[in-house]
C-alpha cells in the first residue's frame, strides 16, 4: 500500500469523516508541460459518505480531456483524484454516476462543477457521489461502454436536444471524428433519425466514422455538400469558421469545448444574414443524463470504446489522448 494522499478539502465539499484509503489515479503536482507523467496510481483517502451521499464501487471509468486540464492544473485543484466518468455498484444497483455536483438551487446547469474538481474524482476503486446522482446501468453494455457515458455523451445529449432541438430528418454537422463527444454525437443523432456529416483531419478516423454510422465524412474544412440545421462545435479556432459557414439560414450552431484555443473570430454578415443562433453547452441535469441513459437502453446503443487500460496503465491512456490518436473513448478497467 501507497501513502495515503489527503484530497482537497473545499467550502462546498462535506467534511471528512474518516474515510478509507482505496487506489485511485490522482495528481498531486499538475504540470502544463508535462500532464502525463503528472499522473500517479496509488492510495488516497476519500471521505464518508455523507448524508445524502452514497458510495460506489466503481468498475469502470473512462478519460475525458478535462482531465487533461486538471493535470495542467486549469481545473480541479490538487492533490485531487482525476475522472469524471465512472460506473459501478451502489447499494447493490449497477449504476453510471451522474458528474455534476448538484448545482446551487436555481443558478442551473451553466453554474454546476463537476464532481472531480470537488476532490469527487471517479477513477478511483471507491468513490462518493450525491445519491440521486446515479442513474440504473443499460443491461446491454460492459462496464467500460457504460462509463464511456457520462460525461461526453450526456454533453453530446444536451447539445442536440436541448440546444438544437434536433428533429428527425434534421442533418448535424459535428467538427471532429474520433473524439468521446463527436463519436457521441454521430450515435445519438443517428437514433434519433437525423443525417449526420463529420469532419477529420485522419483519413483513418473518417473511414472509421463512416463505419460508426455517419452519413458522409469530410476532411477538416471541406465545403458540406448542402447547409446543415445543426453544427456541434467542440474544436474551436481550427474549425469554427467552417462551422459559421456551414450552416443553413435558421441553423443552430452548438459549442461545448475549444480544444485548439479560446478565441475565434466570426463572420457577423453570416451570423445576422442567415439568423444563425450560437449556443453555449456543458454537461447536463439529472433529468438529461436520466433521459440520455433510457435513451441508450431503448435504442441499444453501444458507446464506441477505443481501448481500455489497467488503473496502473492510466499514463498510457493520457498519452493517446493527447496524441489524438483515438478513436471512441479511453476506458480504464478499475477492478
Ligand atoms: N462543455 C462540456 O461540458 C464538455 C464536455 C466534454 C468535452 N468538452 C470539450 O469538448 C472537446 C472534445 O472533447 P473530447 O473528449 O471529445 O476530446 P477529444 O477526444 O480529444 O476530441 C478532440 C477532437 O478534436 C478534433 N481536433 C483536435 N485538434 C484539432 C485540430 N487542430 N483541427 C481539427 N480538429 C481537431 C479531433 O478531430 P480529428 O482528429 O478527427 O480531426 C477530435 O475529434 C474538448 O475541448 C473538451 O474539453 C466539453
Amino acid at each position: 500500500m501507497g501513502t495515503a494522499v489527503p484530497l482537497r478539502r473545499q467550502a462546498d465539499r462535506p467534511a471528512h469523516r474518516g474515510g478509507s484509503s482505496v487506489r485511485a489515479a490522482h495528481v498531486t503536482t499538475p504540470s502544463a508541460e508535462d500532464p502525463v507523467n503528472a499522473i500517479e496510481v496509488g492510495n488516497v483517502d476519500i471521505p464518508e459518505a455523507p448524508d445524502g451521499w452514497s458510495r460506489v464501487e466503481i468498475h469502470a471509468g473512462a478519460l475525458n480531456m478535462h482531465d487533461i486540464w486538471m493535470l495542467r492544473g486549469v481545473a480541479g485543484g490538487a492533490p485531487c483524484v482525476l475522472g469524471s466518468d465512472g460506473a459501478g455498484i451502489c447499494d447493490g444497483e449497477e449504476v453510471l454516476v451522474h458528474p455534476v455536483l448538484p448545482a446551487t438551487a436555481g443558478r442551473g446547469v451553466a453554474h454546476s462543477v463537476l464532481l472531480s474538481d470537488r476532490g469527487y474524482g471517479l477513477l478511483a476503486e471507491q468513490a462518493v457521489v450525491p445519491a440521486g446522482g446515479v442513474a440504473p446501468k443499460p443491461a446491454h453494455l460492459t462496464w467500460e461502454e457504460a462509463a464511456s457515458i457520462p460525461t461526453a455523451w450526456l454533453t453530446a445529449y444536451r447539445m442536440l436536444f436541448t440546444k438544437a432541438g434536433l428533429q428527425a430528418g434534421q442533418t448535424v454537422l459535428v467538427q471532429g471524428a474520433g473524439g468521446g463527444v463527436s463519436t457521441a454525437v454521430i450515435a445519438l443523432a443517428k437514433a434519433a433519425g437525423a443525417s449526420v456529416i463529420v469532419t477529420s483531419r485522419s483519413e483513418a478516423k473518417r473511414e472509421r466514422a463512416l463505419e460508426a454510422g455517419a452519413d458522409a465524412a469530410l476532411r477538416t474544412d471541406e465545403r458540406v455538400p448542402d447547409l446543415v440545421d445543426v453544427v456541434i462545435e467542440s474544436v474551436g479556432p481550427a474549425t469554427f469558421e467552417h462551422s459559421v459557414k456551414s450552416a443553413k439560414a435558421g441553423g443552430t450552431i452548438v459549442v461545448c469545448g475549444a480544444s485548439t484555443g479560446f478565441t475565434a473570430p466570426i463572420d457577423l454578415a453570416r451570423l445576422f444574414a442567415r439568423e444563425l443562433t450560437v449556443h453555449g453547452s456543458t454537461m447536463g441535469t439529472r433529468e438529461e443524463f436520466a433521459a440520455l441513459v433510457a435513451f441508450v437502453g431503448e435504442h441499444t446503443i453501444r458507446p464506441l470504446v477505443d481501448s481500455t487500460v489497467a488503473l496502473d496503465d492510466v499514463r498510457t491512456a493520457a498519452q493517446r489522448m493527447l496524441d489524438g490518436d483515438a478513436f471512441g473513448k479511453l476506458c480504464v478497467a478499475v477492478r
